[in-house]
């Protein structure tokens, strides 16, 4: 794949060592980015990638407790951080493993920045097949700060929910992601219907994603199912991709994860 040119060398190191990158973005809050991302991150893991997972949600991390354990971050010799090893070929690193649990973080732009320079660039993330980002919503600082200091991204997963009402902020999201020089690797669709015995019903109704994969001409990359049972696990930190196989929400991640190294590789072709 292309990337920017990039005159700072430490960008450069990480790019020798990353093959892909992928951001996961979203028009508003509360959609379930950060499920996507940490399911997709054991997802792909567990189907032998080397995976990093970069919580960029500095006011509020959740990637640690979606994805659960108590493994820590390390300093290495050369003084660089070295990530949690959360799963033998999965690290993340978040905000919210150095600081105190519980403490707001109160920082303004520039120091988000500079936060995020060295999540990326003082940061020994070794070997890595994808390193996955986490954004909280909409189109602010860390957003800008991650594609100001990584360059070019292989692509912006985009997760919205079904309803209409939604469609506006997701195009404004999708609008940005362009304005970024990025490109939209696919739209994934959170919560999109529920199974109820024999039933299936459509709590946030239909047909959202389409339109949008139509007008953007992007993929549709998953229909993620609601399951109250994986909101429980989630909550204490059980990826259901570890903790509830072969549940059609654990098929549905896995789908994405196929999904994604397709896109991305047929990007790379
Ligand atoms: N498919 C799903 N089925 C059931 N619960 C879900 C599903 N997706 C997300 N949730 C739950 O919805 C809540 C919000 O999800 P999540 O935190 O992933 O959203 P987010 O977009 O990252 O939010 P924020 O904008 O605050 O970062 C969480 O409690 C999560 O467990
Ligand atoms: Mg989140």
């Amino acid at each position: 794949m292309e990337f920017n040119a990039s005159e700072n060398s430490k960008a450069a190191t990480l790019r020798e060592n990353v093959k892909h990158f992928v951001a996961v973005l979203s028009g508003k809050g509360g959609v379930g980015k950060t499920t996507v991302s940490v399911n997709l991150a054991t997802a792909l893991s567990e189907s032998g990638y080397n995976v990093g997972l970069l919580d960029l949600d500095i006011h509020g991390p959740d990637v640690v407790r979606m994805l659960g354990g108590n493994a820590l971050p390390s300093v290495g010799e050369d003084e660089r951080m070295i990530p949690a090893q959360v799963l033998p070929n999965l690290k993340a690193l978040s905000i919210s493993m150095l600081v105190e649990e519980g403490k707001p973080i109160i920082w303004r732009g520039p120091l988000k920045h500079s936060a995020i320079k060295q999540f990326l660039e003082d940061t020994d993330w070794g070997k890595l097949d994808y390193l996955l980002f986490d954004l909280p919503p909409g189109t602010g600082d860390e957003a800008l700060s991650l594609f100001q200091t990584l360059g070019k991204a292989d692509g912006v997963i985009i997760v919205t929910t079904p309803q209409k009402v939604a469609l506006d902020d997701v195009r404004r999201a999708i609008s940005f992601v362009s304005t970024m020089n990025q490109r939209v690797l696919g739209i994934v669709e959170n919560m999109s219907y529920m199974r109820c015995k024999d039933d299936i019903i459509y709590p946030f109704g239909k047909g959202g994603a389409d339109i949008l994969s139509t007008e953007f001409d992007v993929p549709l990359l998953a229909r993620i199912p609601m399951d109250p049972k994986a909101l429980e696990l989630l909550d204490e930190g059980k990826p259901v991709t570890l903790y509830y196989r072969e549940s059609e929400i654990d098929l549905s991640f896995r789908a994405l994860a196929e999904n994604v190294v397709k896109e991305v590789e047929k990007q790379e072709k």
